[in-house]
Order: structure tokens, then sequence, then C-alpha cells
């Protein structure tokens, strides 16, 4: 039997194992920082496969490794295992038991499968002319983000791997498809904080006053200029201001406004760039206008870059696995992920794994919703298709 067969006839006797991980994962969701559950049990299925792990990396990470008889290059296969601040509205019978907490952008699914790929991978580590290291992270969904502390504890050491490949469910992806993307794929990811002050008073003698309701308008209209005028067409960028508080009442101007928003691109020198024509801006339109403006721009996520020669072979593994026909190419989102920080270190490859049922492909579930509910029969491709990946790539030869 072919090695491909085998991976997918591995894949397919553990498929049912892999819904029940999934599903134990679903009821049980844990915020960013605080899956001390979910890592003991990813632990406890790995001790299970008899698979070598570290638990306790970065907090609530596992590492775990599968090493074939021959020494050779290291593959990297990330998954995230946080769930997110959301009520859970679908009814299923395996539903989140924890109020207000639900795993709404499918890292159930992406730990599940990554367990499933290590179980693979460590029966047939006869064919591995290498070493696969899974991680598990934690916290992908909040602010610093796992993945930078997971690099920090050496995740990206010793050796240092080849490549590093994610996986995304996609709902709006028939189930059996892949979606990639080569080159820029999601964008970076800044919150911007700004506080405009005027001087406040009755709303009927603005002579007397300066008016931060006003100031502020401007500014918001300045930094849209930005984008328009100062990024290159051709470069996404979108700056969008989600929050402006004044809370004066009609007749009175408040003292300062608050506001606060996204600034979003796929490029790191403009990026950087933009943060500082973004104060410049805020800052020169306030005091044009008589007021003064304080700013915070808080940096996240890097823009996320899929290295074209990897792209192509995930591309072409994913062909060989689902059929040329079921391997699409993805648009650019301007969705933020910390598998990014990966990419910058190493080759990396972030793609999506269909997950809409067939009939549904009209009305697909969106990431984040409350609703949010995934064909479990992609979990079988999911799990196979990192398998076969790390095995392909480390079937390389330099
Ligand atoms: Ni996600």
């Amino acid at each position: 039997m072919s090695t491909l067969r085998r991976v997918q006839a591995l894949a397919e006797r553990f498929a049912e194992d892999t819904v029940t991980n999934r599903r134990q994962l679903h009821q049980q969701p844990e915020l960013s920082f605080e899956e001390r559950e979910s890592a003991a049990f990813i632990a406890r299925q790995l001790h299970s496969y008899a698979v070598d792990h570290r638990s306790g990396v970065a907090g609530n990470g596992v590492i775990a490794e599968v090493s074939g008889a021959d020494s050779g290059p290291t593959v990297v296969l990330r998954a995230d295992i946080d769930a997110l601040p959301i009520s859970e509205a679908t009814g299923l019978p395996y539903a989140s038991q924890k109020p207000g907490v639900m795993h709404a952008c499918g890292h159930d699914a992406h730990t599940a499968c990554l367990l499933t790929a290590v179980r693979i991978l460590s029966q047939l580590s006869d064919t591995l002319p290498g070493t696969v290291r899974a991680i598990f992270q934690p916290a992908e969904e909040k602010l610093p983000g796992g993945a930078r502390a997971m690099i920090q504890a050496g995740a990206l050491a010793n050796p240092r791997p080849r490549v590093a490949i994610g996986q995304h469910i996609n709902p709006t992806l028939p189930t059996g498809s892949i979606g990639v993307r080569a080159g820029p794929f999601m964008a970076s990811v800044d919150d911007i904080y700004l506080t405009v002050h005027g001087v406040g008073g009755h709303a009927a003698m603005p002579q007397q006053l300066i008016d931060p309701v006003l100031i502020a308008s401007h500014v918001v209209v300045a930094l849209q200029q930005i984008i328009s005028r100062s990024s290159a067409p051709e470069t996404p960028s979108v700056l969008s201001i989600g929050r402006m508080v004044a809370n004066g009442a009609t007749n009175v101007i408040p003292p300062s406004v608050e506001m606060a928003g996204t600034f979003r691109t796929v490029d790191e020198t403009w990026r950087a760039a933009a943060h500082k024509l973004i104060r410049r801006c805020a800052e020169g339109t306030a005091a044009a206008l008589g007021g003064s403006c304080e700013l915070r721009i808080v940096s996240g996520y890097p823009s996320l870059y899929n290295d074209e020669a990897l792209t192509s072979r995930i591309a072409e593994y994913a062909a060989e696995y689902v059929g040329p026909n079921n391997v699409q190419q993805l648009p650019l989102t301007m969705g933020g992920e910390d598998f990014a920080y990966y990419a910058r270190e190493i080759p990396g490859c972030f793609y999506n794994l269909g997950v809409c049922p067939p009939g549904r492909l009209n009305k697909p579930d969106h990431l984040h919703s409350p609703r949010l509910d995934l064909d479990e029969a992609a979990l079988m491709t999911g799990a196979g298709l990192l398998a076969w990946s790390a095995i392909r790539e480390l079937q390389l030869t330099e």
C-alpha cells in the first residue's frame, strides 16, 4: 500500500476518535491564556498514543514530537487551542457546557485534527525521514497571543524546523476541499486609541470653547485620507474607527472625546510608516483646530505571509490528498492570525480546511458566530492532510 493510502486509511480508522476528541474539547471550551484543562486533555491523548511531549510551554502550550529512524529535518505542524467569549446558540447535544464560552473559531477542530495527525505519524514513523513537531498553541484569540511566547520558549529551536504549517477551518468552503493562497494572506492588526481634548462648556456659546466633538470629526475624516492618499493603491489597508464617545448633552459640549479603532494592512514597511502618519495626522489636525490629541497604538499580530514555494507544495500535497478539483485559491482576508509570527521566522503556510456541509453552501456559517456548526466529516481530511503534508515535506531532498 502506498504511503498516501496508508495515511488515508489511518485517518479513516481514527475518524470517530477525532470527532470524539473535538466534541470533548467543544463541550469544555476555555478562554485565551486559561486553557489548563484543554492542555491536560491534549497531554492525556498524546500519552495514550505513546507520543513524546512536553506540557507547560509558555503557559498552556504543549509540544509533541514524532521522529523516524533516521535523523533528518524537522517540520512544524501548529494548532491553536483557545475559545471565545461567546454564548453558544447551536443547540447541539455536545454544545458548550460553559456559559459565555464557545469554540466559535474551530480551534477545537484544529486541535482534534492535529492530535490525530500526530497519532497517524506515530504509526508511520518508519516512513519519516526526520521529525514532526506538533505545536498546540494557547491564546490565539487575544493579544499579545500565544505564538510569540511559544517561539520565545523555544518552539522553533533545537533544531530549527525547516517549515511551519497551520490549518484553519473555513465554513464557506465545502467539506473535502482545501483553500490556499501564496504570498500575503492575512492582515496585521493594530488597535488605535485616541482622546481629543478641547474646552467644554455651553453648547450655545461655542466662541468660549474649543469643541472636541468637531475636532474629533475632523480627525476621523483626516485619518481616512491617510489610507486613500498615502498607501499604495495596490496594498490593501483598512482603518476603521468603531468607537467615538463624546458624552455631552443637547446643550453641553464635553471637554474631551474618546475614540478607538483598528488599522490593518499586509505590508510591514507601510504598516510602520502608517503608524507615524496616523500620529502626525491626529495630533496635527487637533492642534490646527486649537485642541490636542493623545494617541496610543497597540501593535497586534503582524501580517501573515505564506511562503510561495512552500504554499505551492502544500497545494500539490492537497491535490494528491483530496484531488486537484478540490483545491481552491483563496482571496486575501483582512482578518488577523498569530501564525504570522512563525511564518516570520521560517517559511510558513497557513491554509484553510473546508467544513461546510454541501446542503449549506448557499447560507454558510461564519467564524465567531454563536451558531457556528462545522461538518465533522471534514475532520478526517484535516487530520490526514496535516500528516501527509508533514511526510511529503520531510521527504524533500534539499
Ligand atoms: Ni481562529
